[in-house]
């Protein structure tokens, strides 16, 4: 057992008076590249992070009455109660950590899932709003944790589909399907390789025990219901809809190019990055699974520029961590990663140069902002499963 689920055992006993009999854990990820381009049916290249959602719990009988989950978040200190009953509608004004498992909860009903009354307890330590997907790490814990109680078959893939689905209609987040397919399909020491039309994978392994994963958060804060990441998302639409085409995927750099006019300057930037961005994920993927260090290098550059120029999806803060990280000796390559408008960089490194790195960004970024950075090093991890049935 993590000291994470040590911690919810124990509250989860002290709260419900009896000890959890299930667990389920599903991680937040960072994208080393393919950045939004996943809602236009792109490449994306993302891995598992060792951080994770925990979800421990147990059925309760109840005498009567329609079944409920009690819900608590360690992160939050509540308790909410949800329905159980197919159509009723979550209790109005429920705090933003519990409308996610709200929404798992509706996606599991409307399958025709039976759902008996449970109490759970939510701890995480994938960092909220980082940029790391912490909302999907949630999703997908409950989800798997409400499969298991519900005794109800899923796919992996369904998983996913049933959690973006929470993201859109109970968070508000119109997102595309990296997050949720990560935290279900990554598997330890691979990157996942996922085409976003056809859900397909390929387990790309990333087996140098001598390279590790920096994930620095810039600390500015992001929030993608504001409505600049829905933006972004129109304005692909509105390129689709000039080039027609069915989506970005199908379009060609040279039919962008030609169409510069017509699109007009933003429409054609955005555009741009979203063909130029996906052929890089899939050129990444090669270089990575042909030891071929420096392109792969080259191409998280070539992406942090047009995500900055062309997408207008970084910050300062953002660009600047890129910059310090990639002067450092032993840094193979350096980018925003995820949604942006602050979050997080992604650096891949050689480990035995990780310490000097931090410090040298840590101490850059602090002078150039007047911030701190936080960072950990991070290895590909697992993604969702069980990880506990223990008898009483
Ligand atoms: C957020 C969304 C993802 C994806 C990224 C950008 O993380 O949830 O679906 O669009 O931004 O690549």
């Amino acid at each position: 057992m993590t000291d994470q689920q040590r911690q919810a055992d124990a509250v989860f006993r002290e709260l419900f008076g009896r000890p959890p009999v299930v667990a389920a854990a599903a991680p937040g990820r960072v994208n080393l590249i393919g950045e939004h381009v996943d809602y236009c049916d792109g490449f994306v290249l993302p891995m598992a992070i060792e951080q994770e959602t925990v979800i421990v719990a147990a059925p309760r009988s109840v005498a009567g009455g329609e079944p409920v989950a009690r819900l608590h978040s360690t992160a939050f200190a509540e308790t909410v109660e949800l329905p159980l009953t197919p159509n009723a509608a979550p209790p109005a004004g429920i705090p933003g950590w519990s409308r996610y498992l709200a929404g798992v909860i509706a996606g599991f009903l409307d399958r025709g899932a039976t759902i008996p009354a449970f109490d759970a307890v939510v701890a995480s330590t994938v960092p909220i709003g980082g940029g790391l997907s912490s909302s999907a790490s949630l999703e997908v814990a409950m989800a798997t944790l409400v499969a298991a109680v519900a005794g109800h078959a899923i796919e992996p893939v369904e998983v996913a589909l049933l959690c973006q689905r929470a993201e859109h209609e109970f968070a508000g987040v119109p997102c595309g399907v990296m997050d949720q397919c990560a935290s279900v399909l990554c598997i330890r020491d691979h990157l996942l390789l996922l085409d976003c039309r056809s859900l397909a994978v390929v387990q790309v392994p990333f087996q140098r025990p001598d390279m590790v994963v920096l994930v620095t958060n810039s600390n500015v804060r992001h929030a993608l219901n504001d409505g600049s990441y829905a933006a972004r998302r129109a304005d692909c639409q509105r390129a689709t809809a000039i080039l027609d085409v069915p989506s970005l995927r199908e379009a060609t750099l040279a039919e962008v190019e030609a169409s510069r006019d017509a699109l007009g300057d933003t429409i054609f930037r955005r555009a741009r990055h979203v063909v130029t961005e996906i052929a890089r994920t899939l050129d990444a993927a090669a270089a990575m699974a042909c030891d071929r260090w420096d392109e792969l290098g080259e191409l998280m550059a070539a992406s942090h520029a047009s995500l900055r120029d062309d997408y207008a999806v970084s910050c300062p803060e953002l660009d600047l961590l890129v910059e310090l990280a990639a002067a450092q000796p032993g840094v193979i390559g350096a980018r925003m990663t995820g949604g942006g408008f602050g979050g997080c960089t992604v650096t891949l490194v050689e480990a035995d140069r990780a310490d000097a790195v931090k410090a040298a960004v840590a101490r850059g970024y602090r002078q150039g902002t007047g911030r701190d950075c936080a960072m950990f090093t991070t290895r590909p991890a697992a993604g969702a499963r069980l990880v506990q049935v223990s008898l009483p």
